[in-house]
């Protein structure tokens, strides 16, 4: 695997290996020292464009627990306010030396130009509305990890929000049901794609009529900052009919778990206590995507993925 771009580029075998490897890496970060020399030497960029909180500061993790060396580029305060080009950015940077980018931008197919101008690998973390594979691996992972089924074949999933916006549904989507599982898109028309040609998804405006049928709810946050009109007469009334309040978490079946990629809103797509109901995995989703990023950096850049001696601390 030369880059990570999308989902497609996996299949079914590559989302299965990094699976395997991220097991390894869990039992690293369970380490009183969670660190191997697996990456010294090696070193990663992050290159994003729009802001983050969770992944940034993840795939940081991951390469430092790797013993990768880390630069980190931020818009905000670099030569992207003076009106350098995104290709003259690249290219400055790679010519420092680097083995790796991590890239986040707000345009759909940015990693894939990148991909073109640099020899170093390159990692999709969220291009536009497009796709945002590494999060999709970490939520293979966490439902494998916490449902009981241990697996996603035959797993219900339902994903709930605004899905039109959503580069984490996409990527979702594509790993969930190569994995066996099926997905129903719930949401307002207007938050929906405006064809779902090609998506191998059911859809219910009903989500009531949903949740007692369903392994998995993954909520979705309404992404504001990616809409450029009104789609919603207003946030209470999204709430009021597709929100994951208490009554409606009630109607799940037992064994379901409740999901989220982070940033929630809570009091919108889901109502504050349910984010902390025992069922409800998001924060268990954050760890778990420090150890699958371990497994992608790993799988990328370690001159002998196959050699596991090297996790040995
Ligand atoms: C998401 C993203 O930025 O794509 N968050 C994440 O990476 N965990 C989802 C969002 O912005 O709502």
């Amino acid at each position: 695997m030369r880059h990570l771009l999308s989902v497609a580029d996996l299949g079914v075998d590559g989302i299965e290996e990094v699976m395997r490897v991220t097991d390894s890496f869990v039992e690293v970060s369970e380490r009183s020292i969670p660190k191997v020399p697996a990456l010294r030497g090696k070193t990663i960029v992050s290159l994003f464009y729009e802001d983050s909180t969770r992944t940034r500061l993840s795939f940081e993790t991951a390469a430092k627990r790797l013993s990768a060396d880390t630069m980190n580029f931020s818009v905000s305060s670099s030569s992207v306010k003076k009106g350098e080009s995104l290709r003259d950015t690249v290219l400055t940077i790679e010519a420092m030396g680097i083995d790796a980018v991590v890239v986040r931008h707000a345009s759909a197919g940015v990693p894939w130009q990148v991909a073109n101008w640099v020899d170093a690998a390159v990692i999709n973390a969220g291009d536009g509305w497009h796709e945002h594979p590494t999060q999709a691996l970490l939520d293979c992972y966490t439902i494998r990890k916490e449902h009981p089924a241990r697996s996603l074949a035959g797993l219900h999933v339902a994903i709930v929000g605004d899905v039109k916006h959503s580069r984490v549904a996409r990527s979702d989507v594509l790993a969930f049901t190569l994995l066996g599982a099926r997905v129903t898109l719930v949401a307002p028309p207007t938050l929906l794609p405006p064809s779902l040609e090609g998506w191998p998804v059911k859809v219910s405006h009903d989500i009531g009529g949903v949740l007692p049928d369903v392994d998995v709810v993954y909520l979705l946050r309404m992404q504001k900052e990616r809409q450029t009109e009104a789609l919603l007469p207003s946030l209470r009334e999204y709430t009021a009919m597709y929100g994951l309040t208490r009554r409606r978490a009630a109607l799940l079946p037992d064994d379901a778990i409740v999901m989220h990629p982070g940033p929630m809103n809570r009091g919108v797509e889901i109502a504050a206590e349910v984010a902390d109901l025992p069922r409800s995995v998001i924060t268990r989703q954050v760890a778990n995507g420090v150890a699958v990023r371990m497994a992608v950096l790993f799988l990328m850049l370690a001159a002998n993925p196959k050699e596991v001696a090297v996790l040995d601390g």
